[in-house]
């Protein structure tokens, strides 16, 4: 078991109901420069059966009490005690219900954490998940103890015209001497961290929605002053994702507004509050000029995810966090199932699965790994991980696998019937589709106990007429030290004739169940046979990734050209030519490091070729193929000893063969894929084919003698997209050159008042490959542009460095590594929650050669050793150093 300085690590099976119930919330918040006063009116009943002895114990963090009163009457001091952190209440009445008012000041200008109440760009916001709250108020900060709220704001005209909490909107009006108020009233009973308000001096753009029902709801997006017109395209998503919430899964919206604002200052994507979604800014604003394709794909996924909390999340909460994923991982799945239904279903899989890998995978490897449902925390902040979100997501749609389509739906609608209302677990949820499926889900909740990545093991047989299919399971035992039982693993697979067909083969014996085309693995290995005839089929497994585990599959080398080509699945097209390429890489990437001779595959090389030349695949997909994966991923695909400098030059090489291989016709291709000025649509499939100029563009600059053509192509680019694609490949492949030098001040010059599009110039220098890059962040550092205690510019700079950075962050003399660790120590004192996130930037440290792990271990320890760290920090550093 992990052991803390402070002693606090909070179990799963410590969970108890609250002694208290809270029916009702009335809050008075008066906001002025500088102050602001906080009156709660709490409701509150002891719960039947909870001894009169027990006090009343409510959170608090860094709060100043300045009135307290029971029933009306000020509550006696030997009656209580108050800290920042606690308040702690005696002799209250045995039963029936009372009123506590509570009085706090807080000082939301100097609230750099960014939870609780703070100000952005002058806009007065709150944030509550996880628990922010009890920044604001005394109170029973927790997710299974719902109220009713009714907020009254009373701020200056002239700094706050806009006045907003959850809800609905009651009454607004005038108090003289400047001073104006509104009330706002949310009749469904909601957790705390769902609490939200905004004061402010905002644009919106407005619309409206009319629901199945005929509701009609009035809809806005606030942002700051002037910036309305880019919230266009987030109002579409708005809207498409509230009908898609209808009709897939017959969910409606039940307020008579919804709001959303879009914040500067913001430590994550957004936040779900009831009726009032409070966003990154970055999740809103978009122009073609300042935004790229990947940017709107993000604001239409973060909108849909925000808005489809609604019900899963708001309407049906957690009980706990340890129940996180009940939330996170369902929404993930349905902005997922909504991206994929609005763009390409095939390339939407392959994105979230290149995410998962890059993401998910080392972290479930990793001193950071957690069980989808963890049984302990000491930092509940830490726990919004890509396991939660994204692995949690994989558990919901190998749940659909298993049951298929209707059964799974069945499944959710009971979920919806039965908890509305509910903060509820794990257990419930799977409850529903046991019912609703006729399943038995125990063995397959073990997803959600077990850490760790799995390793699927296919290995095939063919002899007499008849393919035998080997499937074996295993998990390693990890950090995490949870179980290593078998699983349910839903496999989806084909078998492929050679011009390209689905075999519709059943099998003939076989030790697991197969359903159609889903395997059912249940026991740690199984053999399927087929009766096939003389010629061997094609296995193409995993299809769609079925299940979130790591394949290994001893397949012959022409099968996976052949599948490269021909599999009518998609995903195993993808997969296939992936495979071959990481292959290359690695084996690149070892022979560079040992100083033996590099060559790259002619075949895998010609196989790239024709793939983005495949008129009969969409240009998105195609990009997605060509791609050759980055040094991370290579770093993954060696494992061990990784030795940043090998990787770096195998893929430069790579990069060069293909070109020698196929740049005449990427030059060709590109020019056709070329779009008429000013013709710009942020849609689907134009996306695609901007994307696929894009992924070719470094593969023909590498074999760009000068830079002059990268220059023509920044300065001729027409909006972001092919803008920051031409300037990435200037600064990246020729970053010495006075064209990079050029260009990066054209763009700052153009953009220098442009948050987001400013973010974007400090990640591209920041993810140079130049030998000076930790002397050139540092520079950038001084920047008078750059602001520690702005989230995303942190973010763009030395997140930007240590993830986007392989080569420089894992610079063998350690420079990059104490740089990192020395902006965390400063960052943590203004926000501990980014620095605790950036500092999973070190937690693969193990996996590189000897002389790295040495210098990144001092840089680790000396960063730990420091005193006052928050919890949040010290957490992720002792669970990386463990
Ligand atoms: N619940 C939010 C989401 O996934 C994310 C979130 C959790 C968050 N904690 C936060 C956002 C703190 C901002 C700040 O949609
Ligand atoms: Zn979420």
């Amino acid at each position: 078991m992990l052991r803390t300085d402070d002693g606090q690590t909070i179990r799963l099976e410590d969970y108890r109901p609250t002694d208290f119930a809270v029916h009702h919330v009335d809050m008075l918040v008066r906001l002025r420069d500088g102050a602001a006063e906080i009156r709660a009116d709490i409701r509150l009943e002891r719960r039947e059966g909870v001894a009169m002895s027990a006090p009343l114990v409510l959170d608090g963090d860094e709060l100043v009490l300045t009135g307290l009163w029971l029933d009306g009457e000020p509550v006696a001091p030997e009656r209580f005690d108050a800290t920042p952190e606690r308040l702690v209440l005696r002799d209250l009445p045995a039963r029936g219900p009372f009123g506590l008012r509570i009085e706090t000041r807080l000082s939301p200008e100097t609230n750099t954490q960014l939870m609780g109440l703070y100000r952005s760009d002058g806009v007065w916001c709150t944030q509550c998940e996880a628990e922010g709250f009890r920044r604001i108020t005394y109170f029973l900060d927790r997710p299974d103890v719902l109220a009713t709220y009714r907020v009254r704001l009373e701020a200056d005209r002239a700094s706050a015209p806009i006045l907003l909490a959850n809800g609905n909107p009651l009454e607004s009006g005038d108090l003289g001497e400047g001073r104006h108020f509104a009330v706002w009233d949310d009749p469904h009973p909601k957790p705390s961290y769902l609490f939200a308000l905004v004061a402010g001096d905002l644009d919106a753009l407005h619309d409206r929605f009319t629901t199945a029902s005929g509701r009609d709801v009035a809809l806005a997006i606030y942002t700051e002053k002037g910036l309305s017109g880019r919230a266009a395209y987030a109002m579409d998503a708005l809207k498409r994702s509230m009908i898609w919430d209808e009709r897939r899964f017959g969910r409606e919206y039940d307020l008579d507004v919804f709001n959303i604002v879009a914040i500067s200052a913001f430590n994550m994507g957004a936040m779900e509050n009831k009726g009032l979604n409070v966003f990154n800014h970055k999740y809103v604003l978009l122009d073609p000029d300042t935004a790229t394709d990947g940017d709107y794909a993000g604001v239409e996924t973060v909108i849909a995810h925000e808005y489809f909390h609604n019900w899963t999340g708001n309407r049906i909460t957690c009980r706990d966090w340890f129940q996180l994923c009940l939330k996170e991982g369902l929404t993930v799945y349905r902005d997922q199932e909504f991206s994929a239904d609005e763009r390409s279903r095939p390339v939407k899989r392959i994105s979230s699965v290149h995410g998962l890998k890059a993401q998910q995978f080392p972290e479930d490897q990793g001193p950071l790994q957690h069980p989808v449902r963890p049984t302990r925390y000491r930092e509940i902040n830490n726990f919004y991980t890509a396991t939660v979100y994204e692995k949690g997501a994989e558990l919901v749609r190998m749940i659909e696998t298993i049951l298929g389509a209707a059964r799974f739906r069945a499944g959710m609608d009971l979920y919806f019937e039965r908890h509305d209302g509910d903060a509820a677990t794990i257990e419930d949820f799977l409850r529903c589709f046991e019912e609703a499926g006729g399943i038995d889900l125990w063995q397959f909740s073990r997803w959600y106990h077990q850490a760790g990545t799995p390793v699927l093991t296919v290995s095939e047989r063919f002899a007499n007429g008849q393919l035998t299919l080997r499937l074996e399971q295993d998990l390693p035992k990890g950090a995490a030290g949870t179980g290593t039982e078998p699983f349910h693993m839903p496999i989806r697979f084909g078998l492929v004739d050679a011009q390209g067909h689905d075999l519709a083969l059943e099998p003939v014996a076989g030790d697991a169940e197969v359903e159609g085309d889903v395997i059912h693995l249940t026991e740690r290995s199984a053999e399927i046979v087929f009766d096939t005839g003389e010629t061997r089929p094609l296995v193409s497994i995993l299809r769609d990734f079925s299940a979130p585990v790591t394949l290994r599959h001893d397949q012959r080398r022409e099968d996976r050209l052949a599948l490269a080509r021909l599999d009518p699945n998609p995903f195993g097209r993808w997969r296939a030519l992936t495979d071959l390429v990481g292959e290359m890489l690695r084996e690149a990437a070892l022979a560079e490091g040992a100083g033996r001779a590099v060559r790259y595959d002619e075949a895998v090389l010609d196989a790239l070729c024709r793939s983005a030349g495949d008129a009969a695949l969409e240009p998105a997909l195609r990009a997605l193929m060509v791609t050759l994966p980055g040094e991370a991923e290579i770093a993954r695909l060696v494992g061990s000893e990784i030795d940043p400098e090998a990787i770096h030059r195998a893929r430069r090489g790579a990069l060069r063969a293909l070109n020698a291989a196929g740049g005449a016709g990427f030059q060709a291709l590109r020019s056709t894929l070329a779009e008429p000025a000013g013709a710009f649509s942020p849609d689907a499939a134009s996306a695609g084919r901007r994307a696929l100029r894009a992924a070719l563009l470094p593969v023909v600059a590498s074999g760009l003698a000068s830079p002059a053509p990268l220059l023509g192509e920044f300065e001729a680019a027409g909006n972001m997209t092919d803008r920051l694609a031409a300037i990435t490949a200037l600064v990246h492949v020729f970053p010495a050159s006075a064209e990079a030098q050029a260009a990066l001040a054209a763009f700052f010059g153009r953009f220098e008042t442009d948050a987001l599009v400013l973010d974007k110039w400090f990640t591209l220098q920041a993810t140079a490959p130049t030998d000076d890059i930790v002397e050139a962040v540092e520079r950038l550092r001084a920047h008078p542009k750059f602001d520690l205690g702005n989230p995303n510019r942190a973010r763009a700079l030395i997140g930007g460095f240590a993830t986007g950075n392989q080569r420089g962050f894992n610079r063998a003399d350690g420079a990059g590594y104490r740089w990192v660790a020395e902006r965390l120590a400063e960052l943590d004192r203004l926000n501990p929650q980014t620095a605790a996130r950036l500092a999973t930037a070190f937690r693969s440290w193990r996996s590189f050669d000897a002389p790295r792990r040495a210098v990144a271990e001092a840089a680790l320890r000396e960063l730990a050793g420091r005193k006052d760290l928050s919890r949040d920090l010290s957490d992720i550093l002792t669970r990386t150093l463990e």
